[in-house]
């Protein structure tokens, strides 16, 4: 396979400039982990307090980092910039789908946000309390975050094609006081109705006090006297002086919702100091930041990758950082194309399935557009095929810009492995290699490392400092799911295999999680929502390969007697997912069956389900299943899509 080096140019002007740099910052962190990453947290980052020690590994797993010091996320993505040349530099470079503009410098933003901080504190909220962010992407989101983690508020954003339910699963979890909502967003030039939403949760959810409400759309929405306020009225007159406060390094910043391998998704929680510091090294060595560029992540703050690379990471680094609101395809599929165009985007970073779903929309869309200002392209989120990998870089990146690959997961809260752009020579496919301080590695059952060429589950053998520190309310499930499959090593849940030149290649999930579209999904979640609908006795879900969504959701359902399994029940099915969890989480296939294959004890083979859905056969081992015949009626089903 051929490498693919940065042109001489790009290596003169990186960050990380040439393998010998990266080679000496890798060996730097080997030699002595707590002075390389304290030597960066002093130089990155404002500290009101500095720590006592680095690193306090009494606790393993429940890890932490720089004991005792004090900081603020909000002072260091904001204020601290208010007092360079950076203040009047754009921040947030905003697009709405209908196509209106806004954008924030770095001193508008700290206004905004101290607004809003003191709207908080007016209203009663203190560092600890919870508060639930259910918002379209506009500017008020990251501002929203910030005046909570100015506060110490801890932030939950439930990404807003989640669905009322979903959002009140949540909320009682977090045992949330504050809602901040609006009252819609846009997609696809429909109307998102977020309040409403937010009113239906809310039914059965007594601990929230208060609801702020951004007007977006201007739909029509009800307010709930002595709960419900418009973000507007409470802005007005806001004071300006509300003072970031000095939190506990390990002060917790935010919770996010991930899927596990249960029914119930898992709240990572990640914590203040070691955060900010390792996404605050991300945006330099991995997106090469300069202090001229316009970069532009394209997912949605309502994930990880929103979090640590649209709103914290660029703004901890004060680069400018470009938020759009809406679909890629809205009004056209060349929406992405004429964002990076008209605001000369020079470093953008997608997923794959945006990537193989702009293949399918054909090159004739970014022809249409001036791309020369882009110098460099990431990826996220799933492994992305080599054939696509080369159409992004031919088609998007005019042959010129490296592809940074990389490798992480919502509970590392930063990237993990990755090509440094101006350092590593790029294999197609590959995330190539752990970033300096990070100690990954593909192990055996054992924990032994696998020799090169071979394959093995991923882990990290050290703590790092944005790891996440626990899982909200379920301590004991943090130490099961990650750190008891091979005791002292965080079990990633991936496998993965390393070349004989060490590259990592990242194959996919090992455990019932599937990956559709970049987004994690639960078969356990999916098929406890199913049985719960009045016409389900029984499901099975499985993920099968997809070409454009890299898995796709199958779910194999046994009516209970009575219910027919006919079209309009599959019709029934997916609405009843939209509702429980979110449209994006609707199976693409349903298919209906009088049984499932299971072992005599009574445990659904799924292995069987993804054999015959993508052979429509069974090859492999079926000895243990408990009813031969259940095969041949579930090989001679039809799908319903
Ligand atoms: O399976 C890996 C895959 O996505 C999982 C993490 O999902 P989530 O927590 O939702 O975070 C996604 C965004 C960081 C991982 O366990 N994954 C993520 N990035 C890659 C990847 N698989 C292969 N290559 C990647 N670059």
């Amino acid at each position: 396979m051929s490498l693919y080096h940065p042109s001489d140019d790009f290596v003169a002007r990186s960050n990380v400039s040439g393998g010998d740099a990266r080679r000496d910052l890798v060996a730097r962190a080997e030699a002595a982990p707590e002075k390389f990453w304290s030597e960066l947290a002093e130089s990155e980052l404002h500290w009101f307090r500095k720590w006592d020690a680095v690193l306090d590994e009494s606790g393993a797993p429940f890890y932490k980092w720089f004991v005792g010091g004090r900081t603020n996320m909000s002072y260091n993505c904001v204020d601290r910039h208010c007092d360079t040349w950076r203040k009047n530099r754009a921040a947030i470079v905003w697009e709405g789908e209908p196509g209106d503009q806004r954008t924030l410098t770095y001193q508008e933003l700290l206004r905004c946000v101290k607004r809003f901080a003191s709207v908080l504190r007016e209203q009663g909220f203190r560092a600890g309390d919870r508060a639930i962010i259910y918002m379209p992407m506009v500017p008020e989101l990251p501002v929203a975050m910030l005046a909570c983690a100015r506060l110490g508020i801890v932030h939950s954003v439930v990404f807003a094609g989640f669905s009322a339910e979903a959002l009140k699963t949540r909320i009682l979890d977090l045992d949330a006081s504050l809602v901040i909502t609006a009252d819609g967003g846009w997609r696809r030039g429909k109307v998102v109705p977020l309040k409403d939403a937010v009113d239906e949760a809310l039914h059965d959810c007594p601990g929230v006090r208060s609801v702020i409400v951004y007007r977006r759309t201007g739909s029509d929405v009800a307010m709930h006297d002595g709960r419900d306020a418009w973000w507007h009225d409470l802005d007005r007159g806001a004071s300006e002086d509300c003072p970031a406060e000095e939190l506990d390094a390990e002060h917790p910043l935010y919770v996010l919702y991930t899927s596990g391998t249960t029914g119930k998704p898992k709240g990572i929680v990640h914590s203040t100091g070691g955060y900010q510091l390792q996404v605050s090294m991300a945006m330099r060595w991995v997106f090469d930041i300069r202090d001229e560029d316009t970069y532009w992540c394209a997912a949605d703050v309502g994930w990880v990758t929103g979090h640590s690379y649209i709103v914290y990471g660029p703004l901890l680094v004060g680069t400018t950082t470009v938020m759009y609101e809406g679909a890629p395809d809205f009004p056209e599929p060349d929406r992405f194309w004429r964002i990076a165009d008209k605001y000369r985007v020079n470093v953008f970073y997608t997923s794959p399935t945006a990537i193989r779903a702009f293949i399918r929309f054909g090159d004739r869309y970014p022809d249409r557009h001036d791309l020369s200002s882009l110098r460099l392209l990431g990826s996220v989120g799933e492994p992305i095929n080599p054939s696509a990998w080369e159409w992004y870089h031919r088609v998007i990146g005019g042959g010129r810009c490296p592809i940074v690959d990389t490798w992480w997961q919502t509970e590392t809260g930063s990237i993990m492995i990755s090509p440094l752009p101006g350092a590593t020579p790029l294999k197609p496919g590959s995330a190539t290699f752990p970033l300096p301080g990070v100690a990954a590695d593909v192990v055996d059952m054992r924990g032994n490392s696998v020799e090169p060429g071979g394959e093995g589950f991923l882990v990290v053998r050290k703590p790092w400092p944005s790891m996440f520190r626990t899982l909200w309310g379920d301590p004991v499930r943090f130490q099961e799911v990650y750190w008891s499959q091979i005791p002292g090593t965080y079990f990633v849940g991936d496998a993965a295999r390393k070349d004989k030149d060490g590259y990592f290649w990242v194959l996919g999930r090992v455990d019932d999680v599937m990956n559709v579209s970049g987004h994690r999904m639960s078969t356990a979640e999916l098929e406890s929502m199913l049985v719960r609908h009045e016409a389900v006795a029984e499901a099975a879900v499985i993920g099968v390969p997809d070409e454009l969504t890299g898995q796709a959701v199958v779910a194999f359902v046994t009516p209970i007697q009575g219910h027919e399994p006919t079209d309009e029940l599959a019709a029934e099915l997916r609405e009843w997912t939209a509702q429980q969890i979110g449209k994006f989480a609707r199976p693409k296939q349903i298919r209906f069956s009088d049984a499932l294959p299971k072992t005599r004890s009574g445990k659904i083979m799924r292995r069987l389900l993804r054999e015959i859905v993508t052979t429509q056969t069974v090859t492999g081992d079926i000895t243990t299943l408990e009813d031969l015949s259940v095969i041949d009626r579930l090989a001679a089903q039809q799908g319903s899509d």
